[in-house]
């Protein structure tokens, strides 16, 4: 299969087929628009190939996710967070000399230029710190003007200094510098929960679950906030700014910020009386705009690998931690009924990655107020790698068509008419 025929009025067009290394099928339609004047239509995106992509592979029907070749499950067991971002964003697992010099490396880039904390005073006390987020990345790019590869370095040592500073600032809580002696995870947990009058150690139970976490975050192909990456920078803006606009496509709700929004609904149910079966019903309601948070996704018609991972990583974290959170319980509790619900069966509605997410870092002691803000950073590797791989292919400027629906060519009304 090499080429796919399409019909159009009169026209028989021939457009060249590409196969990936999985065998996905994508009909290349660069001729269609030279040869017909027609564009393809599909609002949404749901089956439009914006690249060709050698980091991640994604089977919605079988429930499958691996970075660069390796199963999501087999990274998550054996790899640390630190390793997946070499993976990611050069292309390899590192060797024992690569990961010691990458390491050293991102320990090397933790401090932001101490002007740089003057701007959190600007920030209102209550200020989202996902806005925090993308504006302090954005403003990273008055400070490192040349577009070297050095950036991607310091970008990636530099965000957890920046989400920590910020929750730090919410809480009016001195800010706490990062420490060189500890690996990526445990110094972003030091930056969050240490207070200069007591010594804070890191729990190990939390340093490895959220290790977990990150790597699960790290990537998940053209999802809205790495196509936002690769939009705005196929404009070749640089790698701060185009970062910040992919932290912001992640903030909403039906992407990265479900995660709080889980919460929030648990808190919901929980406050009245733990009536899940109402809220199934609810969310099943055409006429009710309640949705059931953490459930459904564009890709996954299987159970979504990660939520597995993470729901294993809810059970054990509690128990290691000897936590009981009630919202574990309705969680699981709307899963068992969701799942044999026949609406959420007909629609292959399974619990996405944030369902589960959000009861971990509970437990593990974060606010909720920074989920999406944990979610930022674990995908932050994810971003940088598809903004490498689009510079080095030297993608075209993104750039989508439309069809038109507003009004025909007409006359301007003098003003006593309009
Ligand atoms: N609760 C109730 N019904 C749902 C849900 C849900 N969570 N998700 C989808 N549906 C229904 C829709 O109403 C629709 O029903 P219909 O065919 O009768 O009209 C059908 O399932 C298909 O849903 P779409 O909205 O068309 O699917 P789409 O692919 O556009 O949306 C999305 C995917 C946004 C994730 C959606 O499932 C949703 O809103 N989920 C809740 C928010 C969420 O958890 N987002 C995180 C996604 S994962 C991530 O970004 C990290």
């Amino acid at each position: 299969m090499s080429k796919a025929t399409l019909t159009l009025g009169n026209q028989t067009l021939e457009m060249p087929v590409v196969v990936g290394t999985e065998n996905e099928v994508g009909i290349s339609i660069g001729v269609l628009r030279g040869s017909s004047g027609a564009i393809t239509l599909d609002p949404g995106y749901g089956n439009t190939g914006s690249c060709t992509s050698a980091i991640t592979f994604i089977d919605g029907e079988r429930g499958v996710l691996r970075y660069r070749g390796y199963a999501i499950e087999d990274l998550a067991a054996h790899a640390s967070f630190v390793e997946v971002m070499h993976l990611l964003v050069y292309g390899a697992l590192p060797t024992a000399a690569q990961l010691e010099r990458f390491q050293h490396s991102l320990a090397h880039h933790t401090l932001l230029h101490e002007d740089m904390k003057k701007f959190y005073e600007g920030f209102p006390p209550k200020a989202q710190p996902m806005s925090v987020l993308s504006a302090m990345v954005a403003s990273l790019s008055t400070y490192y003007e040349t577009d070297d590869d050095l950036n991607i370095i310091r970008l990636l040592a530099k965000l957890k200094t920046i989400a920590a500073l910020s929750y730090k600032k919410s809480i009016g809580q001195p800010f706490v510098y990062p420490r060189n002696d500890l690996d990526f995870v445990a110094d972003f947990l030091h930056m969050m929960f240490a207070v200069p009058t007591e010594a804070y150690h890191v729990n190990e139970v939390v340093r490895k679950a959220l290790d977990m976490l990150l790597i699960l975050h790290a990537d998940h192909e053209q999802n809205c906030s790495t196509s936002t990456v690769r939009m705005v920078g196929s404009s070749g803006a640089d790698l701060f700014s185009t970062i910040s606009t992919g932290i912001s496509a992640l903030s909403g709700p039906l992407h990265g910020g479900a995660n709080t929004a889980v919460i929030k609904m648990l808190e919901l149910i929980r406050a009245d009386g733990s009536d899940y079966a109402k809220y199934i019903a609810k969310a099943k309601d055409r006429n009710d705009p309640f949705r059931l948070m953490g459930f459904g996704h564009r890709v996954y018609k299987q159970f979504d690998p990660r939520a597995r991972l993470i729901k294993k990583a809810a059970d054990q974290v509690l128990d290691q931690l000897g936590i009981t959170d009630p919202l574990l319980a309705i969680a699981k509790n709307l899963e068992r009924v969701a799942l044999e619900d026949e609406y959420f069966v007909k629609r292959k509605l399974y619990p996405n990655l944030d369902f589960y997410s959000g009861i971990v870092y509970r437990a593990m002691g974060l606010p909720t107020s920074m989920f999406t803000v944990l979610f930022a950073l674990g995908r932050l590797p994810g971003w940088i790698a598809h903004f490498k791989e689009m510079r080095d292919n030297r993608d075209r400027l993104h750039r989508p068509r439309q069809i038109y629906t507003g009004p025909m060519l007409r006359p301007i009304p003098p003003i006593e008419y309009r």
